[in-house]
């Protein structure tokens, strides 16, 4: 059992003294019938609750992921920068919180959850979930990398890097004769820097970063500065992942 104002917030349907509003407009209905005080226990298991109309699911946990833009620093607030919670709406903000963090200067995936558990299991070591980023580079990368990225290397902590799979990609030839280099890196930890740190121990500065999946999640129909709910089969699959690794 739960208040019903609870409920409307928890199922996103607008902040604390929104749901007051619509409850007062008449907006909202339980088992049919219009409800009139926002402090009204409900069963969120059993009771039918609609918003114009509309049935509304309550899901304890919510999903998200962000086609981060570069420019924006992954933190819930931050007095100087814009953060990534503006890129979502307002009745997201507040709720989410983003999972693991991609640098300021860094774009692509970002999941964002409310489930602390599930990016526990995702950020944790131990559960080893993939990330691939695709890197543009100041310099070509030494074939050798990959050989020795895939045995694992020291970047100055204490361990080496666990394997990673590198794929050099075909240099971009610009019409002036200018290069682009690029790779394409797969690690399965997320210490702090580790791409960028990981290139510069063969001679690479990273002038471009993407986070292009993570595990099986792609930015697949998703343009910059956009965002999706995550089904229950992308949530799942990821809890999979960690779960049995
Ligand atoms: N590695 C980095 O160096 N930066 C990121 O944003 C993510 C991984």
């Amino acid at each position: 059992m739960m208040r019903l104002d609870k409920f409307l917030c928890d199922c996103r349907a607008g902040t604390r003294s929104e749901v007051k509003k619509y409850i007062k407009q008449g907006a909202i209905s339980v088992n049919g019938v219009i409800a009139k005080r926002p402090e009204v226990k409900i069963d969120e298991a059993k009771d039918q609750i609609t918003f114009h109309g509309k049935l509304l699911e309550y899901e304890k946990f919510s999903y998200y992921m962000l086609y981060k833009e570069a420019g924006y620093v992954t933190a819930v607030s931050d007095s100087r920068h814009k953060t990534v919670m503006e890129e979502l709406p307002e009745n997201l903000r507040g709720v989410l919180t983003p999972v693991g963090r991609l640098d300021q200067d860094t774009e692509g995936l970002l999941l964002l959850t409310n489930d602390g558990a599930f990016t526990h299991h995702i950020l944790s070591p131990t559960h080893h979930v993939e990330k691939t980023y695709e890197a543009k580079l100041d310099n070509p990368v030494p074939p050798t990398a990959v050989e020795d990225f895939s045995r694992g290397i020291d970047i100055g902590d204490e361990d080496l890097t666990l394997p990673a799979e590198l794929v050099i990609l075909p240099d971009v030839i610009f019409d002036d004769g200018t290069r682009e280099y690029g790779a394409r890196l797969t690690i399965s930890e997320g210490r702090y820097h580790q791409v960028k740190r990981m290139f510069s121990t063969v001679g690479c500065k990273v002038i471009g970063l993407k986070r292009l999946s993570i595990h099986t999640l792609t930015l697949e129909g998703l343009s910059p500065g956009e965002y999706r709910k995550l089904t229950p089969e992308e949530v799942q699959s990821l809890w999979g992942e960690a779960n049995h690794m």
